[in-house]
């Protein structure tokens, strides 16, 4: 691994750990979080050769994208720091934002994807360590496909360039996610998950239509009728409500 020359500006809370190429960021903030890296320690790297997405699938990683990954040790238990990943899809979307036209939607899909119109255009991956109630650090990675795409994905994928013309640096976008997100943490820490909640489902793709959630063992159909306090899907089906805290969903037309 070597050091990138210039590094972006991050405000006082972060500390970067910059590295040209890497397997995969969440696993270099994994490995520094082991050994003690503080709150804020954020790994971002310019490409990744192991780049890992949901459910142990491949994240497409070349050069010129954004890949990063930030160590967090919330004081609170695991069901409430997975609230960070809505945080975090809040702080992406507030980057991407500055850079996409008003008309042009970007929405979220539960639990973790970023859309641009139909497409996936970032995601993110929580993990955590710990042992029951108690968390010793969560490692939020984020990716957003700012100027390439990978042409074959589970769920079509985009890139910023693509659909704005316009090319924005990695250092620009981790700039932007860094204010951002931390607008948004502060946000979750003085008001908990309601306002997150409530910012999240203003842009929740899917919501009041029928969509699929796939679980390990079956396959729901129903309508995607909220959130509720925790962050969990509750899906309307033809036997009734379920809550659902893991899964896949499937929207209509994607
Ligand atoms: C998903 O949508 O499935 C989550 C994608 C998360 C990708 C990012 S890229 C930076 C960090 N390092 C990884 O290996 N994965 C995450």
């Amino acid at each position: 691994m070597s050091r990138v020359a210039e590094a972006p500006r991050l405000p006082p809370a972060y500390r970067l750990v910059a590295r040209e190429s890497v397997g995969s960021t969440n696993d270099e903030a994994r490995d520094l979080a082991r050994q003690g890296a503080e709150d804020g320690t954020l790994v971002w790297a310019r490409e990744q050769s192991a780049g890992r997405g949901r459910q142990g699938r491949e994240w497409s990683s070349p050069p010129g994208n954004l890949y990063m990954s930030l160590v967090l040790r919330p004081e609170c238990p695991p069901r409430e720091a997975v609230q960070l990943a809505f945080v975090a899809a809040l702080g992406a979307a507030g980057m991407l934002g500055l850079h996409v036209p008003p008309l042009m939607p970007l929405r979220f899909k539960w639990p973790n994807d970023i859309l641009l119109g139909p497409r996936k255009v970032a995601g993110i991956l929580i993990e955590a360590e710990g042992q029951g109630e108690t968390l010793d650090f969560m490692i939020l990675g984020l990716g957003v496909n700012l100027v390439s795409h990978p042409a074959e994905a589970r769920i079509p994928a985009t890139d910023l360039k693509t659909d704005t013309g316009e090319t924005v640096t990695p250092e620009e976008a981790l700039e932007g996610f860094a204010r951002h997100f931390m607008i948004w943490t502060n946000r979750w820490l003085d008001g908990g998950f309601a306002p997150i909640r409530e910012a999240w489902l203003a842009h929740a793709a899917g919501l009041g239509e029928r969509i699929e959630v796939r679980l390990p063992n079956e396959t729901l159909a129903g309508t995607f009728a909220d959130l509720d306090a925790t962050g969990a899907l509750l899906l309307d089906t033809e036997r009734g409500r379920r809550t659902i805290a893991a899964g896949d969903v499937h929207l209509p037309g994607m």
